[in-house]
């Protein structure tokens, strides 16, 4: 039995939490930049609108009528013949696999913040120098700094729903869009801003292939933390009298607004001194510490400030990431919330270790399998194969197994959504977001190219 229940405010900002994480401050504006800013930017916006809207409805809705653990969601709402739909919920535990790398870059956020004392580097040559430093040969800082996060992120955990999870986000979320709009605002009075807005919202058709348009397609599923059961588990949590609709429109707002707010940011401090946008993964690790620089002591100020709330969005990501599990073994195994805290860090922990190695100079060939460092494995299988399943298991769930009735009762009543708006949500997610999902999965397989 679920006793806890978010606040209204709470439950708002702990899915928005969940949400901005290092989806929208770090990959999106390094994808930006990889795939050529507008055409990009635009199929992820349409994706989002379109698709990523709906889907979260849907996920919030089985975890609101549900009101427990993914599993029992999904069993208890399926009809007697359709037991069997419980095993989607095993999509929880992807959670766990996602937190094996989340993790060990939260660390390398932590390991920045601690950096950015002792100056920022001069030179990109000197800023690759640290980052590879750090991924290849500092073996024992990753761990420290890793072992970090899984604390703070236990910690929140075990404090539970209220105390922890709802706390964390109130004072986190507004905290991170602070500083980030601050710094947009600092962006403004930048020549580079006019460059960063036309780069993002220009878009470019040429640059726009078929793999930028997948990777767009599954980045807002990434982004609005979908496919996996965090906003399922939250929304078990959801005060009764919260509507799914407003509460998932807000969301997903937050969520593009911020990713948005980020790039124009980076892309401003970037082309202020002609740094070029397609940098990868590096982007924030690397170009950023070094244009800011040009920024003499403001700039130490806003690279600290940019980390720390790269820091906060990691960390409010990542309790929605954990939380699943650990509700699932408190209501399936009636384990206590101490002990399913310790067991789920504990063995994301430990493969966070191994995928940590697997990028470095000693360990790398050891935790590498089919040619793969570990680290990119964890990272593809999750985002390109399990976060896609998830998502079209919650939406035939929704579409085709729940009782429509049901459904109807609970999207298209007032403070939901009206007749229209309830027939068009149905139809992107019987046809659109199905049809969607299955062009991505065979497209990234490579049985199609688009
Ligand atoms: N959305 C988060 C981000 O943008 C990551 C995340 C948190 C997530 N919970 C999730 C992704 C659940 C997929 C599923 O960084």
């Amino acid at each position: 039995m679920k006793v806890q229940r978010f606040s209204k405010i709470g439950f708002i900002m702990a899915a928005a939490g969940s949400a901005v994480g290092l989806g929208n401050i770090w990959k999106f504006p390094y994808m930006t930049g990889e795939y050529g800013g507008g055409a990009f930017v635009l199929v992820y916006l349409v994706t989002i609108a379109f698709i990523g809207f709906s889907v979260m409805v849907a996920e919030m809705l089985i975890g609101a009528l549900g009101r427990k653990d993914t599993v029992s969601c999904f069993e208890e709402l399926a009809s007697p013949k359709k037991k069997w739909w419980k095993y989607a919920g095993f999509m929880g535990f992807n959670g766990i696999i996602i937190m094996t790398f989340y993790s060990v870059v939260i660390g390398w956020i932590l390991y920045y913040i601690f950096l950015i004392f002792s100056g920022l580097p001069q030179t990109t040559q000197e800023a690759k120098q640290i980052f590879n430093d750090l991924v290849s040969h500092q073996i024992l800082a990753q761990i420290f700094f890793h072992t970090v996060s899984v604390i703070i992120v236990g910690y929140v955990v075990y404090r539970g729903i209220k105390g922890g999870i709802e706390k964390i986000n109130l004072i986190l979320m507004p905290a991170l869009m602070i500083i980030l709009f601050g710094l947009l605002l600092y962006a403004f009075s930048l020549d580079g801003f006019a460059k960063a807005f036309a780069f993002m919202f220009e878009p470019k058709w040429e640059k726009l292939n078929s793999e930028a348009f997948v990777r767009a397609v599954g980045h807002s599923f990434f982004t609005l933390s979908l496919g996996m059961g965090a906003i399922m588990t939250y929304a078990a949590s959801l005060p009764k009298e919260a509507s799914i609709t407003k509460t998932a429109f807000i969301v997903t707002f937050m969520d593009t607004l911020i990713a948005l707010v980020a790039g124009l940011v980076i892309f401003s401090f970037l082309f202020q001194f002609g740094a070029k946008p397609g940098q990868g993964p590096g982007l924030v690790f690397i170009s950023l510490p070094t244009i800011l620089h040009n920024f003499g002591t403001l700039g130490t100020f806003f690279a600290l400030l940019f980390f720390l709330a790269l820091a906060f969005a990691g960390l409010t990501s990542a309790v929605s990431l954990v939380e699943p599990v650990v509700q699932y073994l408190i209501d399936r195994f009636c384990m206590s919330r101490t002990k399913a805290v310790i067991l789920i860090s504990f063995i994301y922990w430990l493969i966070g270790i191994a995928a940590l190695l697997s990028y470095t100079q000693a360990w790398g060939k050891v935790f590498s399998f089919f040619g793969k460092p570990l680290f990119d494995l964890l990272e593809y299988t999750t985002d390109s194969i399990l976060l896609p399943l998830g998502g079209f298991a919650i939406v035939i769930f929704v579409g085709y197994v729940l009782q429509k009735e049901r459904v109807k009762a609970h999207i298209n009543r007032p403070g939901e959504m009206n007749d229209l708006f309830y027939k068009i949500w149905l139809f992107s997610i019987r046809y659109i977001a199905p049809v969607a999902l299955i062009f991505m999965m065979l497209n990234l397989m490579g049985v199609i190219k688009l």
